[in-house]
């Protein structure tokens, strides 16, 4: 998207990391205030730094209710370090009690990056799958499956197609007439990813979150917008609590009670009304000012955090009414490691990145080649200290090598300091991702039979 400030892209090779400009401009919430269990090191280092409506699945999960997590990937490569940044995310959702459902992206990939769909499913099934196995994913609580084998997600997005037009599209992906088709369809495919799980045959109604790096925003903000463009009821804040509309469109009106002509069928009218009225009180609320005229349901004790079990209640009656009452999606958005040589991290430029199935020595000869945030001689770097913000071993060891938090500080400190040298850090970042590397190929080589469970 091109506003005034940076520009988000999908597709793109080149990605904005002036995260606070991005929170502000495209309003996201910042993680910083809220209480999340058992944090992971990327929540402890700010590393997972935004998200929309993560509020919603740690309600969820202090109540004990279900909640679902669906990602996706790419099968266009080699499984780089970049990427396992999300399944460490989707295990640490395991962890949680989420349920997991991992798309492969083989119709985007064929369509954008000219990967055949055989191609895509043989990467992604041994580059990937693989290593999620080896990674410690569950497999028994995780499904993978293919875009173009699940119909239900094409037709999702074709369905939801009639929500938006091409002037949405140009508003958030920066589209314009000689936009290939292809860039069309893929956030409409991806918007039935994402909504899919809550659907009765996929697990059901629940809130769902997908992990993602920033860059994927532009698909969330679709994606929300579409299913609440499809809810019958939608719930504000009003001045007093909370308050319920119903909005009537020609998929619903007749079950509202709203004929062709907008002449309203008084008795089933009230009969909606009493039925949202019904859903509400069964949560404990006494106090429900209902106004069919008006077309709004009024709780004024309601508050905020009342909002996902009263939404809920209403998606579940809209269901029943026979619509599709779809929960917008929750997502959480981590930065970018930055790459080796200090560009973008991308497996189409091999130096930038460690891939996962990279041998010890292309290990080592990368990390020793990589950018250094040292001072070009040892009698400066005593003097001034380095910058571990930008060293690449350092912010390596941060994102994927090193667990414990006090000795990441004291390394950091030492290398600000001047009493750990550039090449030191170096060979710290070295002995931890040989070990690290060696550990998963172990892994993959004693986790294979468990590859095929993933997609059943
Ligand atoms: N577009 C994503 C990528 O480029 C892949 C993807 C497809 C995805 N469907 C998804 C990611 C659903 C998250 C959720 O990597």
């Amino acid at each position: 998207m091109m506003n005034d400030g940076v520009r988000i892209d999908p597709w793109g090779y080149s990605q904005s990391t002036d995260y606070s400009t991005i929170i502000e401009q495209f309003g996201l919430q910042s993680m910083s205030g809220l209480d999340i269990p058992s944090p992971s090191k990327l929540h402890r280092r700010g590393i997972i730094f935004a998200h929309r409506g993560f509020d919603m699945i740690l309600e969820a999960k202090r109540k004990g209710d279900p909640f679902g997590v669906l990602t996706g990937l790419m099968p266009s490569g080699r499984m780089h370090l970049g990427h396992s940044m999300v399944i460490d995310q989707v295990r640490w959702f395991q962890q949680q009690g989420g349920d997991i459902t991992i798309a492969v992206a083989d119709l985007e990939s064929s369509a954008t990056r000219g990967i055949s769909l055989a191609e895509g499913r043989k990467i992604a099934t041994e580059e990937y799958v693989a290593n999620y196995a080896a990674l410690g994913l569950d497999p028994s609580k995780t499904t993978v499956y293919f875009q173009s084998e699940r119909s239900i997600v094409q037709r999702m997005g074709f369905q939801l197609g009639k929500r938006t037009n091409l002037s949405e599209f140009e508003a958030i992906y920066g589209f314009d007439g000689s936009t290939n088709l292809a860039h069309v369809q893929a956030p409409l495919v991806q918007a039935g990813d994402i909504l899919h799980p809550q659907l009765d045959e996929y697990g059901g109604l629940r809130p769902i979150v997908v992990p993602v790096g920033v860059d994927q925003d532009p698909h969330l903000r679709l994606t929300r917008g579409l299913a609440s463009k499809t809810n019958w009821f939608n719930l504000n804040e009003a001045k007093m609590g909370l308050q319920v509309g119903v909005s009537i469109q020609s998929e619903n009106s007749a079950a509202l009670g709203v004929d062709a002509n907008g002449r309203v069928d008084k008795a089933r009218q009230a009969d909606v009304f009493a039925k949202i009225v019904a859903a509400i009180s069964e949560l404990g609320f006494s106090d429900i000012l209902s106004n069919p005229k008006h077309g709004t349901v009024n709780i004024p004790s309601a508050t905020y955090r009342d909002k996902l079990s009263i939404s809920m209640a209403l998606l579940q009656l809209e269901r029943n009414l026979g619509g599709m009452g779809l929960l917008a999606p929750s997502s959480t958005y981590h930065r970018f490691a930055i790459g080796m040589t200090g560009d973008k991290m991308s497996s189409s430029m091999p130096k930038t990145t460690l891939f996962l199935g990279d041998d010890i020595s292309t290990v080592e000869k990368k990390i020793k080649k990589s950018f250094s945030g040292g001072q070009s001689t040892v009698e400066e770097h005593r003097r001034l200290g380095g910058n571990p913000d930008i060293d690449v071993a350092y912010q390596y060891m941060m994102y994927f090598f090193e667990e414990d938090d006090a000795f990441l500080s004291e390394i950091n400190q030492g290398y600000r300091s001047g009493k750990i040298l550039a090449g030191e850090m170096k060979q710290l970042c070295i002995d931890r991702a040989t070990e690290w590397i060696s550990e998963l190929k172990e892994k993959r080589d004693s986790t294979t039979h468990l590859v095929k469970q993933f997609f059943e």
